[in-house]
């Protein structure tokens, strides 16, 4: 146990799996040993609970506003893994304060080996502090070129808030004419953390309250995370490149109020903004032949 390490799991598309790939990730890496938190930092969309059989009492919310200590909005969900919740109600939300962040994250880090923040979509200072303030940032997206448009945009973010991205974990891989991900991570110029199946045992488990990693250890999804789980305990994940070059901030609370900036820049850097899912990447090594492709159907190579 202990000086845990704090990874953002993090996407800025909606809906490609950053809350199933923490909260599983979390269970493997429980299964394999050790201790994980597992955080979430989507405060004004929270829906971990719906995909656990828990029904807080205390949450995120209520430590952040300071009227509970972290202690109590732990819920364990298997012996060596807990889970700090969102509050889901919309009124929570303005009551909270997102610079405690980072004294709230600070205590998890000595009690648990992992502790795993679950992002939102979108590009805003709720998904760009997480980025800074977790020592590495695994970066969620489906084979789809929307969603990878997206991925890159969350690694360009990561990279001028100083944050360390550790690499890529593709969900629902192996579907449709998308590049094997290989090709994929390295177009992303990261790592290639992992691989999860488009598996329908997802929805079963989702249905049951599961994660797929107690559901079916079996299913070829849990066993991706477990895979994954492995290399992040053999593995320390880093690389060490340094980014400093792009540096807008160091991460303070400072980082808060230049959030907004770091994010006009990073919408200025890409004109198509985050609703340019359906124009291709031009010029880049991968491109949509079709243009009525809603980011689910991938993608023919230029000259293919
Ligand atoms: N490997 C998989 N196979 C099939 N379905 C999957 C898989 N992984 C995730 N899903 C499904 O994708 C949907 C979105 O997943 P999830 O909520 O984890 O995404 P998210 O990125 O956290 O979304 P949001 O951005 O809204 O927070 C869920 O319905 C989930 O069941
Ligand atoms: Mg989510």
């Amino acid at each position: 146990m202990g000086d845990g390490r704090v990874i953002a799991v993090a996407g800025a598309k909606g809906g490609v799996g950053k809350t199933t790939t923490a909260i599983n990730l979390g269970v493997a890496l429980a299964q394999a040993g050790q201790t994980v938190a597992v955080v979430e930092l989507d405060l004004a969309m929270a829906n971990i609970v719906d995909f656990l059989q828990f029904e807080p009492e205390r949450t995120l919310h209520d430590v952040l506003s300071g009227t509970a200590p972290t202690t109590e909005a732990l819920y364990p969900i298997d012996d060596r893994m807990h889970v700090l919740p969102s509050g889901t109600e919309l009124a929570e939300f303005n009551a909270i304060n997102v610079a405690a962040l980072a004294p709230v994250i600070r205590s998890l880090r000595p009690a648990y080996d992992f502790v795993l923040l679950d992002t939102a979509a979108g590009v805003s200072p709720e998904t760009i502090y997480p980025l800074r303030l977790a020592d590495e940032v695994l970066i969620v997206s489906t084979p789809r070129v929307a969603s990878i448009r997206d991925a890159k945009k969350t690694i360009e973010l990561a990279h001028r808030v100083n944050g360390e991205v550790m690499g890529v974990v593709f969900v629902r891989a192996g579907t449709g004419r998308a590049p094997p991900p290989e090709r994929l991570a390295t177009f992303l110029e990261t790592d290639l953390i992992g691989a999860v199946p488009e598996d329908e045992t997802v929805a079963a488990a989702q249905d049951m309250s599961q994660p797929i990693c107690l559901f079916d250890p079996d299913s070829p999804a849990a066993m991706a995370y477990q895979e994954i789980a492995d290399a992040l305990v053999l593995g320390d994940g880093t690389d060490d490149e340094d980014d400093d070059d792009s540096v807008l901030g160091m991460g303070g609370v400072a980082d808060l109020q230049n959030a907004e900036e770091i994010a006009k820049s990073a919408a200025e850097a890409d004109p198509d903004g985050m609703d340019g899912a359906t124009k291709p990447l031009e010029g880049d090594e991968l491109t949509t032949g079709d243009p009525d492709d809603n980011g689910f159907e991938f993608v023919k190579r230029k000259g293919e």
